[in-house]
């Protein structure tokens, strides 16, 4: 499939306090960064900030997804134990098949510098051709987390029917195998 369009990808911030203005939304310019950074491929981001709250969560990553066409959208924050987090219980119920690896290499990621990675329920799903990723809501996290799943996130892409997503490999190596590769 050829793209003339730039690609979507959304971008989720979920916090009550971010969402009310308590504080300033560092997770969301944080992916946005990282993704200006890693991605060749041109992208369009829709960037938004909403409360901890279960059923506005699943609408708007279904409306990210359905009607505006993100290949990819990266949520930040609600991953935790306590009572308001549910952003991953918001990804299951839009996930059309879920994707458990991502999740289960980002905890082991962040392990290696800080005991309670393990408290992040963080998953990854695909709904149609978009493909959802959690991430926790610290800053920190953030970079950490992309640069231990990304090298996956183009092929993923191409197995759902999206777009092909090209990486600068000074930063990530996108891994494809040698037949789905465009050289
Ligand atoms: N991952 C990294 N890399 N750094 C961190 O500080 N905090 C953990 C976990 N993952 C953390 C992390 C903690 S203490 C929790 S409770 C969850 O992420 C918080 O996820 P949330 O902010 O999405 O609720």
């Amino acid at each position: 499939m050829t793209h003339h369009h730039p690609i979507r990808i959304g971008i989720l911030t979920v916090s009550d306090r971010a969402s009310k203005g308590e504080y300033e939304d560092l997770g969301g310019p944080a992916v946005f960064d990282y993704l200006k950074r890693v991605l060749k491929t041109e992208f369009e981001p829709i960037a938004h900030i909403i409360p901890d709250d279960l059923s506005l969560i699943r609408q708007n990553l279904e409306h990210l997804c359905d009607v505006d066409v993100c290949s990819l959208v990266i949520t930040t924050g609600g991953t935790g134990p306590a009572p308001r987090d549910v952003t991953p219980e918001a990804t299951e119920a839009a996930a059309e098949k879920l994707l458990p690896g991502f999740g289960e290499l980002m905890r082991s990621t962040s392990l290696q510098n800080v005991p309670t990675a393990i408290l992040s329920r963080q998953t990854a799903a695909i709904r149609g051709r978009s493909l959802i990723l959690n991430l926790p809501g610290k800053p920190k996290a953030i970079a950490e987390c992309l640069d231990a799943v990304f090298p996956a996130i183009p092929y993923c892409i191409d197995l759902i029917g999206g777009p092909y997503i090209e990486t600068d490999e000074q930063h990530i190596k996108a891994f494809r195998p040698k037949s789905a590769a465009k050289s």
